[in-house]
C-alpha cells in the first residue's frame, strides 16, 4: 500500500521518527505489538522497520528509523530525503517478534534502535495492565530515543548509558534475576547484546519458549559474506535439479533456474522466502527460526541458508 508520510520527528541522534497514514484518511491494516512493515524505496530497495506506537491505534503507522553507519542506502535515505507529504510502498505488517500474553511478567531489553518495537509492546502492556520491565541500553544519553516519552514510566525503565558507565556492561544477571516466575524476555539489539542476553538466560536455566528476540540489522556474518561450497538442489514439483555455486545464494539460484520464490528483506530477517524443504540438512543462517523449527528441518530461507548434506530438495 502506498501510505504518505505525515510527521517527521527527531527522536534521538541519528533516529527519525516516521509517521504514516492512509492518504484518503482511511484505517490502516491491524498489527500485533512487536510487528514490523517492509518499506520499499528508490532504487529496489527494500527495508525492515518496527512499528513503535500502539497497536491500538489503527490510523497510523510509526517507524523509528536509526541512521545506520555504513547505510547502503535505505537509512541514510530515510534520513536526508524522505519528507512530508512524500507518498512511500508499505507492505502489511508482519509479526515475527510479538508478546506473550500469557507472561507473568514482560521483561524488557533493548539496545539502541531495538526500543522501536520495545515501545510499541510497552503500549500493549500498559494497554492490558501487563507488568512490565525495560533495560534500555545506549551509547550515549543523545542517542536514548523516546527517553522523554519513558521518563513518565519511573523505575520500571533503567537506562544504561555505555558513555557514563565507564564501559562496564548493563548487568543481565541482577536484570534477569529479577524477573517472576512465569515471566517472558524480549531483547531487540545489537548482536553482541542479544548473544550476552542468550548466554545469561541459558545460564539462568531459562525455557527457551520464554525468550524471544528480534534482529533489527544483519551485523554477523551471512551466507553473502561467508559463502562455502557448492551443493545440489532438487525442485520436485518442477522436475528440475540445479547446483548452487559457493559464489551465490540458494535463492540467487533459484531465481536463475526460474523458480519464483517471493522475497523481500535477502537478509535472513523476514521469513517472505521461506521454502518447504523436502529432504536433506539445511545449514541455517537465518536469525527467525526457532531453535525448534531448525531441528525439524522442515523448511528453509534461501536468501541466505545453504546445504551441510550434499543435496537439497525442496518443495518448489
Ligand atoms: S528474503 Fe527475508 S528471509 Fe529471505
Amino acid at each position: 500500500m502506498r501510505l504518505v508520510v505525515t510527521r517527521l520527528t527527531q527522536e534521538a541522534q541519528d533516529v527519525l521518527g516516521v509517521e504514516l497514514r492512509a492518504r484518503d484518511g482511511e484505517m490502516l491494516p491491524s498489527f500485533t505489538a512487536g510487528a514490523h512493515v517492509d518499506v520499499r524505496l528508490p532504487g529496489g530497495i527494500c527495508r525492515q522497520y518496527s512499528l513503535a506506537n500502539s497497536p491500538l491505534e489503527r490510523d497510523r503507522y510509526v517507524l523509528g528509523v536509526g541512521l545506520a553507519a555504513a547505510s547502503r542506502g535505505g537509512s541514510a535515505f530515510m534520513h536526508q530525503c524522505l519528507a512530508v507529504g512524500d507518498c512511500i510502498e508499505v507492505s502489511a505488517p508482519r509479526a515475527l517478534f510479538a508478546v506473550a500474553a500469557e507472561a507473568a511478567e514482560h521483561v524488557f531489553i533493548a539496545g539502541g534502535i531495538g526500543i522501536t518495537p520495545i515501545l510499541s509492546m510497552i503500549h500493549w502492556c500498559e494497554a492490558q495492565g501487563c507488568p512490565w520491565r525495560l533495560l534500555y541500553c545506549v551509547r550515549t544519553r543523545a542517542r536514548a530515543a523516546y527517553a522523554w516519552t519513558l521518563a513518565r514510566h519511573g523505575e520500571r525503565v533503567r537506562l544504561h548509558v555505555d558513555q557514563e558507565a565507564g564501559g562496564a556492561q548493563p548487568d543481565l544477571a541482577a536484570w534477569l534475576g529479577n524477573a517472576a516466575a512465569g515471566a517472558h524476555i524480549y531483547c531487540c539489539g545489537p548482536e553482541g547484546l542479544m548473544n550476552a542476553v542468550s548466554a545469561q538466560a541459558a545460564q539462568a536455566g531459562w525455557p527457551r519458549a520464554a525468550i524471544h528476540f528480534e534482529r533489527f540489522a544483519a551485523t554477523g556474518a551471512t551466507a553473502s559474506d561467508d559463502r562455502a561450497g557448492s551443493f545440489k538442489v532438487v525442485l520436485l514439483r518442477s522436475r528440475k535439479s540445479i547446483s548452487v555455486r559457493p559464489d551465490q545464494s540458494l535463492l540467487e539460484a533459484l531465481e536463475d533456474a526460474g523458480a519464483a520464490v517471493p522475497f523481500s528483506c535477502r537478509q535472513g530477517m523476514c521469513r517472505s522466502c521461506e521454502v518447504p524443504l523436502l529432504a536433506g540438512q539445511a545449514d541455517h543462517r537465518d536469525f527467525v527460526l526457532s531453535d525448534e523449527e531448525r531441528d525439524a528441518q522442515t523448511c528453509i530461507l534461501p536468501c541466505v541458508s545453504r546445504a551441510r548434506s550434499a543435496e537439497l530438495v525442496l518443495d518448489l
